[in-house]
């Protein structure tokens, strides 16, 4: 029972091939290494005691996506492989349609190809959306029938590849699609082994705590907080990576058994403040996290949280991990790796 992991080798990507082959599945991995680490591989397999499969190459590449479906004839993909900063997007906007939207049409067309003549080769899809398609929420809790916008070209691209399913889908009936739209992932795997590890100067608040904490940044820069919120800092939706990874198996699951299209909300339905990430930090590593009120980030929105009561019903799942919990595993994953995979 393969499984194809596009970005499989990414943050969500690398603890989603653990989940699924706890859950009897065998992952692929297919990654190009542009936004991660060949290490991942090693970590996985020091995990679970056992390779994972690897297919180094990029998802615009057609006709060698078309070689690895027919090579492995996974019964399911999971396409994580994308870039996701926001700032970034806005900086560079052809980049991101052409990977984001570029990517996700070259996978389609070839899973279609190789489908219609190997019938093994089974059109289900599972896309890592976000919740940043519900652009600046009217009111929160977010229900996945809100009014969806786009505020910058990162999460212009995850709608139009929505759009994009959602015709596939109506034409032709046999695909079987699970959108996810991701709150706030943070955390990492309790082993410590593999965990998120940016690029650069973290966009997310999580790693740039954590960096602060492990004394590779002097402090925090709080951007606001003078939100209409309780603390006047910006609230969102943090959900442990190892949630979002059962989330996944759990959407798999539901394709190939009841075999009906669906798109949910994968979040805690709880709101954490950026000043409750701090405190809860500190307390998880026991270290100081120094901050300073700095101006609003152009894009932010006040307030953002989901209703998660539709994945409950749809595919039996829900988060379980306390904010306490995702930042014990996020120090345990920075304190061990300093500099991410690089050290
Ligand atoms: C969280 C809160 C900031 C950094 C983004 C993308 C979304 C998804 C998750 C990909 C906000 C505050 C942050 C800092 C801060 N990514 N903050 N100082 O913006 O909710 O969502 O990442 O799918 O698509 O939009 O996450 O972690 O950047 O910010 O005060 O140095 O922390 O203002 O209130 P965000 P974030």
């Amino acid at each position: 029972m393969k499984i194809l992991l596009t970005g499989g080798a990414g943050y969500i990507g690398s603890h989603t091939a653990i989940a699924l082959r706890e859950a009897g599945f065998e992952p692929v991995v297919l990654d190009n290494f542009a936004n991660s680490h060949p290490v991942v591989m090693e970590r996985l397999a020091h995990i679970t005691g056992q390779p994972f499969q690897l297919e180094q190459g990029d998802v615009l590449d057609t006709p060698w996506l078309e070689g690895v479906l027919r090579r492995h004839r996974p019964i399911g993909v999971v396409h994580f492989a994308g870039d996701k900063a926001v700032g970034e997007s806005v900086a560079l906007p052809l980049k991101y349609f052409h990977n984001n939207i570029g990517g996700a049409v070259s996978l389609l067309r070839a899973m279609e190809t190789v489908a219609a003549d190997d019938p093994a080769v089974a059109p289900t899809l599972v896309f890592s959306s976000s919740a940043t398609v519900y652009g600046d929420p009217a009111t929160v809790p977010i229900t996945e029938d809100f009014p969806r916008s786009h505020t910058n070209p990162y999460g212009h691209s995850k709608l139009v590849i929505e759009d994009m399913l959602t015709a596939l889908c109506a034409a032709r009936p046999v695909w079987r699609v699970g959108t996810l739209r991701y709150f706030n992932p943070v955390g990492a795997h309790p082993s410590g082994l593999i965990g998120e590890d940016p690029a650069g100067i973290p966009n997310n608040l999580m790693p740039y705590v954590a960096q602060v904490a492990v004394g590779q940044r002097e402090h925090l820069n709080v951007y606001g907080n003078d939100y209409a919120t309780p603390d006047g800092t910006g609230v969102r939706d943090y959900i442990h990576v190892q949630d979002l990874a059962a989330g996944h198996v759990a959407a798999l699951k539901a394709l190939l058994g009841r075999g009906e299209s669906f798109t949910v909300n994968l979040g805690t339905g709880r709101g954490h403040s950026v000043l409750d990430v701090v405190r809860a930090f500190e307390q998880a590593s026991g270290r100081p996290v120094p901050y300073r009120i700095a101006p609003r980030r152009a894009g932010d929105v006040a307030q953002c949280w989901a209703d998660p009561a539709l994945a409950m019903r749809l595919l039996g799942w829900q988060a379980r991990h306390t904010l306490d919990e995702m930042c014990a595993d996020a120090w345990r994953w920075q304190s061990g790796n300093p500099n991410g995979y690089r050290s």
